[in-house]
């Protein structure tokens, strides 16, 4: 017999990753000026300081390192980030679970608190691979409105009253696709409404410490008083992605859940890279190399931002404090589909925005990746970019 009759599991239905696998196809093409992924660039990735610690992690602790370690972690990096979580994120943590990149926090939380039809309230854009996580788990996605300083909390809170919601998921700082940032007292209120409501709130914050303008803002975890909020960090953009280390924090209990779901995952993040990322935190590593790589992402995004004011009148964008993104609205009647097949055959390319929408449409809207491309590129792509749409107008 052959395959035809094959039946992938029902969880696929409504899960599709090809538009953007195809736009990625395109990224690795020769010449081509990508805003495309959300990579750290590659000036920012400490290679010589990941070999020292990798060379001296490995003699201090090799056997160890080597074994098969503990699903909750590696011990002197459970140590580190119980004492950078307060000192840093500002929240005491009753327990802390290292993870293979913060893109498994979403997975073990949905392994450990979504049946299928379970109501999960997103923000409308939101990060597709944690969209597609969900999905995967069978949850129905809730779109929330979204304004300038982040979700509209009126709305939300109409949402969860109407019917009841498991969980609400949030990036609240520099969001993925859109730069934006919740403002302070909706990070309060949205604490306040889980608690109220009893609904679990998933705060996925992997872009917070890479700020180039204004104050930092408390993590919604900092005003949870009963555990309903889950803190995801993620090590991937200030770090690096390829070492796959990040941690949730939170209610122990909760966090046991997702220890007994990693052990059939992965049963353990690697040790090699969690021991390089307590030397990090542990030799107070971190304050200086993300200056450095801040420094460098703020001009990048200072020069895109400087290309979109030349941009004819009717397109709008984000303008971040932060982050790796931003965010392009262009006028109703233009597509960012039809513009990106312009785009790449003039070797430009960026996502369009249709795809980070549970319902997608909005076929009018494109995000722009700033970090993985030089100054020169950024002027470069950018003005392709605003002939483009100049000549579509
Ligand atoms: C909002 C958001 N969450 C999570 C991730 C995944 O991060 P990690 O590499 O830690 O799995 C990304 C990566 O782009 C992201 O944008």
């Amino acid at each position: 017999m052959n395959l035809s009759s094959l039946q992938y599991a029902r969880r696929f239905d409504q899960v599709s990753g090809s538009a953007i696998r195809e736009i990625f196809k395109v990224i690795a093409q020769p010449g081509m000026i990508s805003f495309a992924g959300g990579n750290p660039s590659l000036a920012a990735l400490p290679d010589e300081k990941a070999a020292e610690l990798s060379s001296l992690v490995l003699k201090e602790n090799g056997k160890a390192i080597l074994q098969y370690g503990a699903t909750e972690g590696y011990p002197a990096l459970i140590e580190s980030l119980k004492a950078w979580i307060p000192a840093h994120l500002g929240f005491e943590a009753p327990a802390v679970l290292p993870v293979t990149g913060s893109t498994q926090a979403m997975d073990l939380l949905c392994k450990a608190m979504i049946n299928p039809g379970d109501r999960i309230i997103v923000e409308d854009p939101s990060f597709l691979g944690n969209l597609q996580c969900m999905k995967l788990y069978e949850a129905e996605l809730v779109p929330v409105d979204s304004q300038e300083d982040g979700l509209d909390v009126c709305h939300l809170e109409r949402l969860i009253q109407a019917q009841k919601s498991k969980m609400i998921y949030t990036i609240p700082t520099f969001q993925n696709p859109t730069g934006k940032t919740l403002s302070l007292a909706k990070r309060k209120i949205i604490a306040e409404l889980a608690c109220q409501y009893g609904v679990l709130v998933a705060e996925d914050d992997p872009y917070r410490d890479l700020r180039y303008r204004g104050e930092a803002l408390p993590p919604i975890k900092s005003f949870d008083s009963e555990g309903w909020v889950v803190y995801f960090g993620s090590f991937s953009k200030i770090i690096s992605p390829g070492l796959r280390v990040g941690f949730m924090a939170g209610d122990a209990g909760i966090l046991r859940k997702c220890t007994i779901g990693k052990q059939s995952s992965d049963v353990h993040t690697a040790n090699l890279t969690q021991a390089i990322v307590d030397q990090f935190l542990r030799q107070d590593l971190l304050p200086d190399h993300i200056a450095r790589i801040s420094r460098d992402y703020a001009a990048q995004c200072d020069a895109m931002l400087e290309e979109l004011a030349r941009f004819p009148a009717g397109v709008s964008y984000t303008r971040p404090e932060g982050g790796l993104f931003i965010w392009v609205e262009l006028p109703e009647r233009l597509n960012a589909k039809d513009l990106l097949q312009q785009a790449i055959a003039r070797k430009v390319a960026f996502v369009p925005g249709t795809h980070f929408y549970c319902g997608g449409e909005h076929e009018n809207t494109l995000r722009l990746n700033f970090s993985a491309s030089t100054l020169d590129q950024i002027h470069e792509g950018m003005t392709i970019l605003r002939k483009l749409i100049e000549e579509s107008l």
